[in-house]
């Protein structure tokens, strides 16, 4: 065995990338699969309140601190009426679902979604159908759920329980519109036009709404970046974001080239942020539009036919990923990209939250637990408030199938000012070795490390379950040490580490 490895890490209190918006660590919930029946409401379950709103998914949420939950779709809101969702649940039709080919019964609708959010302590962020619908559908949905009273929408709601308006400010103008498999899926032209069109009418309701614009469903789209130009020629000006979407997978079973892909998820931003700011010179604006990362994680290890093979199920076990110990290292990179880009990524939501490609699983009738890649999911969103510090790295490097010079060291820190708390986000790509990290922390002589948390596992295939829930776990067993401005830390092999400093007492 030789020297291991090092790299090193400088971070300067006065370098800020930007303040780190606390809503990209939102989530997701579509109705699709067991994500709302028998994932977040079960009113059968022992579990369930008054509301059928189960509690033990409930503390899960609400120790991740999830801020914004983007809500009903994904794929399923392009074919959605939101009236078969409101009003008495016995007189709610049952819809043939043709995205994830499902019966709907519209058990749990909007409002039930705004009371279960408001549970949670989060916002809601919802999607209007740009798909099998229009302007016309989303100007009455805005008036539903924003506008006080004294109209028909306003006072229906009103009938149905909610006298206060719902006050929905953050709205998405449909969903992967570029999408062949989309319901209703449009050229760049089409959608331009008619997003452009609905938030204008969406705003004549609302004018305090924030609205979310559709950019490319994922960056290997052939239309991608030209969506994005087009899209935004018609609309810049009416809209406050544009989404972004990417999962990522390890089919190939090549662990290096996974763990690489975040790679990928810098220079899509990048690119992203590009071209919103070429059409923003091009438009002479002095507005500058930032991004919604709505829809990213891993997604490869569940087939979606299984409804397709026996379609026309309600609830049915789709999309449920067994997470491993290598995709929560995907995940944390991942979270590492967004934060990296926190002056322009204000909005992002892993996919999704329960059952589905989710952190969070249950079974139905039974326990729930956390898969692997709920640790890194928590640690950002506990720890990843405030400035985000520009994290100058050198590390060794290494090619793989994607990607050449992958840096083996992946790290980010951020500077909660008010707390007065460092924290370093760091994972080690190599899978064999440790690798020793140097840290050069300008002003922070007087930090000292408090915490250093790993989550390591001898299996990269590792997985969490709910007979064996702990499989997978973080660990306080960092060796982290500072003296004046310099951090010294071992990062083992194949790890995710969480590196807290705080101002040493007097
Ligand atoms: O999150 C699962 C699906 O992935 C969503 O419905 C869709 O928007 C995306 O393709």
């Amino acid at each position: 065995m030789g020297q291991p490895r090092q790299a090193t890490l400088v971070l300067d209190k006065s370098f800020r990338i930007g303040t780190v918006d606390n809503r990209i660590y939102g989530a997701f919930i579509e109705h699709l699969g067991r994500a709302i029946y028998g994932g977040i409401y079960e009113p059968d379950h022992p579990q369930a309140d008054e509301h059928g709103f189960r509690q033990d998914v409930l503390d899960l949420v609400r120790e991740l601190n999830v801020p914004v939950v983007r809500y009903p779709g994904g794929n399923f809101v392009s074919g959605y009426n939101w009236e078969d969702g409101i009003g008495p649940q016995s007189e709610r039709p049952r819809r043939l679902e043709l995205a994830w080919r499902s019966v709907e019964t519209n058990e749990f609708g909007s409002n039930e979604f705004v009371d279960w959010v408001n549970a949670a302590g989060a916002e809601a962020m919802l999607a209007i159908n740009l798909g099998s619908r229009g302007i016309d559908a989303a100007r009455n949905f805005v008036e539903y759920c924003n506008h006080p009273e004294g109209t028909y929408w306003s006072d229906l709601r009103r009938h149905h329980g909610y006298e206060e308006p719902h006050n929905i400010k953050l709205w998405c103008l449909g969903n992967e519109m570029d999408g062949p498999w989309q319901i209703g899926h449009k050229t760049a032209q089409e959608y331009g036009r008619t997003a452009l069109e609905a938030a204008k009418v969406m705003r004549m309701v609302d004018p305090s709404i924030e609205l979310v614009v559709c950019g490319s469903s994922n960056a290997k789209m052939p239309t991608f970046p030209q969506w994005e130009a087009e899209v935004l020629d018609h609309t810049y000006e009416h809209v406050d974001y544009i989404s972004l979407h990417t999962y990522f997978g390890n089919q190939s079973n090549d662990t290096a080239n996974f763990l690489a892909q975040s790679v990928g998820m810098d220079s899509f931003i990048d690119t992203v942020i590009g071209i919103c700011d070429y059409i923003k010179a091009k438009k002479r604006s002095k507005k500058t539009l930032n991004l919604s990362f709505d829809e990213w994680n891993v997604w490869y290890h569940s087939h979606q036919t299984t409804a397709k093979e026996e379609p026309w199920q309600i609830a049915p076990p789709i999309l449920e990923d067994v997470y491993t110990f290598e995709d929560a290292l995907v995940v944390g990179c991942m979270l590492i990209s967004l934060l990296k880009r926190a002056h322009r990524v204000k909005i992002a939501c892993i996919a999704q939250l329960v059952n589905v490609i989710a952190p969070i699983m249950t079974r139905t009738g039974g326990g729930v637990w956390r898969q692997t890649i709920y640790w890194p999911y928590l640690h950002t969103s506990l720890y990843g408030r405030g400035d985000v510090l520009l994290p100058v790295v050198q590390s060794p490097v290494y090619d793989c199938k994607d990607f050449s010079d992958v840096p083996l060291l992946e790290a980010v820190g951020v500077f909660n000012e008010e707390k007065e708390e460092l924290t370093i986000f760091a994972v080690n790509r190599d899978l064999e070795s440790p690798l020793k990290l140097n840290g050069r922390l300008g002003d922070f002589e007087a930090y000292k490390v408090v915490q250093h948390i790993t989550l390591t596992h001898h299996d990269v295939k590792a997985v969490n379950t709910e007979t064996n829930p702990d499989n997978v776990i973080p660990r306080n067993i960092g060796n982290a040490q500072q003296s004046s401005s310099f951090l010294t830390a071992d990062l083992p092999a194949l790890s995710w580490n969480v590196i807290r400093l705080a101002k040493a007492k007097d």
